[in-house]
């Protein structure tokens, strides 16, 4: 006798034992699942009645130590109700836990901005303090807008299909569609629309059918620059670009301005800078002569200004491009012009602190 009732009551112990592990691991937070759990642990046909109801095999002797036992495990699953309760009021109805506003937050991982971008920027700021406006144009542009109204002939070279991207190609009733080869086609949209005067920089991507290399891409971006007004002179010209490139590079920066040629501009000019790499010493980057080329710019060809029907006896303007590429090469370095779009983090983590 004794012995079965040593075995009953240490069955009934492991018991109770394993129903409050089972309680303490209940999640319940919806509002159903709170009433899953008081009908499961203290309903009237719950597992509490159920086990209290033991208390009327066990022993007279054991009954005061039973007793206690058998009300701390009843206090434990009403408890855990209570908690459940409180529990649930502080969510939303969804069950949901609310936020705690409170909390600290998780850190964030900040990027870095794109050399290119930053290169960028900082052309953008420093044309923005000469007053000139920025003003954007699409990618994806007709003949016209890229190469008819900048005065390029039919039969000029950068209209050949090397050089360019032809989304759709001219036909009778449709002129051809392109990707834009220079972001002149932005200052050939805002001849289009405004009024001399005129002072604006076109920053954007441009593409060429270029075979990819460590010089060339097959698309780049470039910051284009008109300015067209009564009594425009090359001499501003020349005195705004030399402004550009000492606040870029230094007030230590040589310029020269070479002539050159381009279809939209007479005359024309391509400038250099002494080289920012070896100071005028002799690199690979200048090809040892001390200087690299920039930008291509000249005064605004009186036909292009014919064709948007401003006056070129009344007015005049110069106009100058770049590529950010270029500049951005000399100014950090960068000598290989896949590096900006091939997105490898040990590159661009690089310009965390610029
Ligand atoms: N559009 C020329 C280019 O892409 C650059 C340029 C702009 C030259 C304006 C002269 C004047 O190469």
């Amino acid at each position: 006798m004794v012995f079965t009732y040593i075995r009953n009551m240490e069955e009934l112990l492991q018991q109770i034992e394993a129903i409050k592990a089972e309680i303490a691991a209940t999640v319940a937070n919806t509002p159903d699942a709170v009433e899953q759990y008081r009908i499961k642990y203290l309903g009237t046909k719950g597992l509490v009645k159920q086990i209290m109801g033991e208390m009327k095999n066990v022993p007279n002797e054991q009954k005061k130590e039973f007793g206690q036992i058998l009300n701390a495990f009843k206090i434990v699953a009403e408890e855990k109700m209570i908690q459940l309760q409180e529990a649930l009021g502080e969510s939303d109805e969804q069950g949901g836990a609310k936020f705690d506003f409170t909390l600290p937050g998780d850190p964030v991982a900040v990027g870095t901005r794109h050399p290119l971008n930053l290169v960028r920027n900082q052309m953008v700021s420093i044309f923005k303090r000469l007053g000139f406006a920025v003003a954007e144009g699409p990618e994806v542009e007709d003949d016209w807008h890229n190469f008819g109204a900048m005065n390029l002939p039919e039969d000029h070279p950068a209209r050949d299909m090397q050089d360019t991207f032809y989304v759709q190609a001219a036909s009778e009733n449709n002129a051809a569609w392109l990707l834009r080869t220079h972001t002149s086609s932005v200052q050939a949209r805002v001849m289009e629309t405004q009024k001399p005067p005129i002072r604006v920089i076109c920053p954007g991507r441009v593409y060429r059918n270029e075979t990819i290399s460590a010089r060339a891409h097959c698309f780049f971006h470039q910051v284009e620059g008109l300015y067209i007004d009564e009594n425009v002179s090359f001499a501003d010209l020349k005195q705004t670009l030399y402004f550009f490139v000492q606040e870029m590079f230094g007030k230590d920066v040589k310029v020269r301005f070479r002539p050159s040629y381009f279809p939209f501009t007479e005359p024309s000019a391509e400038m250099d800078i002494s080289c920012q790499i070896c100071a005028g010493n002799g690199c690979n980057i200048c090809k040892h002569t001390g200087w690299v080329e920039i930008l291509g710019s000249g005064m605004v060809h009186p036909k292009v200004l014919e064709n948007f029907g401003i006056d070129p006896e009344k007015y005049t303007g110069f106009a100058f491009g770049m590529g950010v590429e270029r500049i951005a090469q000399l100014k950090y370095q960068v000598n290989d012009l896949r590096l900006y779009s091939q997105n490898d983090l040990r590159f661009l983590e690089q310009f965390k602190s610029v």
